[in-house]
């Protein structure tokens, strides 16, 4: 049936793609997509010309470590590029089982399932153990894979405050008791660097009987003995029903993880759509993390190597008095407040060598537009100094 008085018609989703103006102003004039022309440990080319890297998650600086690369190597030999199929169906291989093994060990968990993707990973973390009639309590802050998890779920959400138990404690309070109920939080914020507040958060979601899912991307390889992540930090590992992650942080690859009790990851490989019908982590990269996971091990020096340049690297922000946002851990994000600001300070660390990504409002709070930086094991002291003269430059230019 036509509306006579509403004869214009809708764009097309080509014209809407078209026209897109945030599209525009994202890939024309703002510092997304740049391709690297070659890399090198914390050294990369851009334009012809070689800079620091601050803003990869490669924590423990092991992309290019010996081991890792050779074990790459041969698994490429042995196993040949893909796994061609979904674990369920043709593409489960031995050294999926091997790494899911040492995962688990590593992580405490009875039992481990590894994805091609974090995203994946931590997305099916949430998605296939909520379902309709739940309540999710979610803090606010959590990565988008996360808030896509929930939404696939079915489940109903409850927002609260990022990392604050006492509004965890008024938001569940407010729910009927007869509700299944789950608490989503991250270990270390990615775009903050905060450390949850797992001691209290737990406390409280234990009161409600929450299902409890920490998505460990960023704590783990940095928090915890030998960098087994934010729950071994605590003591906390039997208090958290789901631990997922990211491989392509600190262990120098890409894919992910879920680990739990066996019963859980097997409810898991036969209720999670997103693990049954996607294609599974190819040779390579299970291989990379397989290595990586064994330097973490073997190589304490990493670790150690990290928290000193995070210690050196945050104190020398402060003493610029650029503000850290309270971080704790090699996610250092440097508030600048206004978006053109936080442009010209990214271009001034950029003209001097230093690579790093602006995030601005939607990705942050309104207010609260940031250059986020991490530091590596792999920085070395020169590099460092580099970096602080880069951002004293920067901070004088522009601020
Ligand atoms: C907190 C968090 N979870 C999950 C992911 C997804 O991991 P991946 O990029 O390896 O898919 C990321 C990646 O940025 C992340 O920061």
């Amino acid at each position: 049936m036509a509306f006579p008085f509403f004869t214009k018609s809708a764009p097309t989703i080509a014209d809407r793609c078209r026209d897109d103006s945030a599209t525009k102003l994202r890939l024309r004039y703002a510092p997304y997509y740049h391709a690297m022309e070659a890399q090198q440990g914390t050294t990369v080319r851009l334009k012809g010309r070689d800079m620091i890297m601050l803003a990869s998650n490669d924590y423990l600086g092991l992309s290019f470590h010996p081991k890792v690369i050779e074990a790459a190597r041969a698994a490429l030999l042995k196993w040949g590029t893909s796994p061609t199929g979904a674990r369920v169906s043709n593409g489960s291989r031995a050294y999926h089982h091997e790494l899911e093994e040492k995962l688990a060990a590593f992580l405490g968990k009875e039992a481990c399932h590894v994805h091609a993707a974090g995203y994946l990973s931590c997305l099916s973390g949430v998605a296939a153990f909520a379902q309709k009639g739940d309540v999710i309590l979610a803090d606010k802050n959590i990565h988008s894979c996360l808030w896509d998890g929930i939404r696939l779920s079915a489940a109903t959400v409850e927002r609260f405050s990022h990392n604050n138990p006492e509004d965890l404690r008024a938001v569940a309070a407010s729910l009927p008791a007869d509700y299944a109920k789950m608490m989503v939080v991250e270990g270390v914020y990615s775009m903050e660097g905060h450390i949850a507040r797992l001691p209290e958060l737990v406390a409280v979601a234990g009161e409600y009987g929450c299902f409890n899912v920490l998505d460990d991307a960023h704590g783990f390889g940095v928090l915890g003995r030998e960098g087994r992540g934010t729950c071994d930090h605590f003591g906390l590992t039997d208090r958290i029903d789901i631990i997922c992650g990211s491989m392509s942080k600190s262990l120098a690859s890409t894919g992910g993880f879920v680990a739990g009790d066996r019963a859980f990851i097997e409810y898991l490989r036969t209720h999670g759509k997103h693990t049954i019908f996607s294609a599974s982590l190819s040779p390579a990269q299970a291989a990379a993390a397989s290595a990586a996971l064994d330097v973490m091990q073997s190589e304490p020096g990493h670790l150690e190597r990290l928290r000193a340049n995070t210690r050196r690297y945050t104190a020398m922000l402060q003493s610029l008095g650029l503000d850290t946002w309270g971080s704790e851990t090699p996610a250092v994000p440097v508030v600048i407040g206004n978006k053109q600001r936080a442009y010209a300070f990214w271009q001034a660390l950029l003209e001097n060598g230093v690579f790093t990504v602006m995030s601005i409002a939607p990705a942050v709070p309104p207010g609260k537009d940031l250059i986020r930086t991490a530091i590596s094991a792999g920085h070395t002291d020169e590099q460092l100094e580099r970096i602080a003269e880069a951002f004293a430059h920067a901070k004088k230019k522009t601020l």
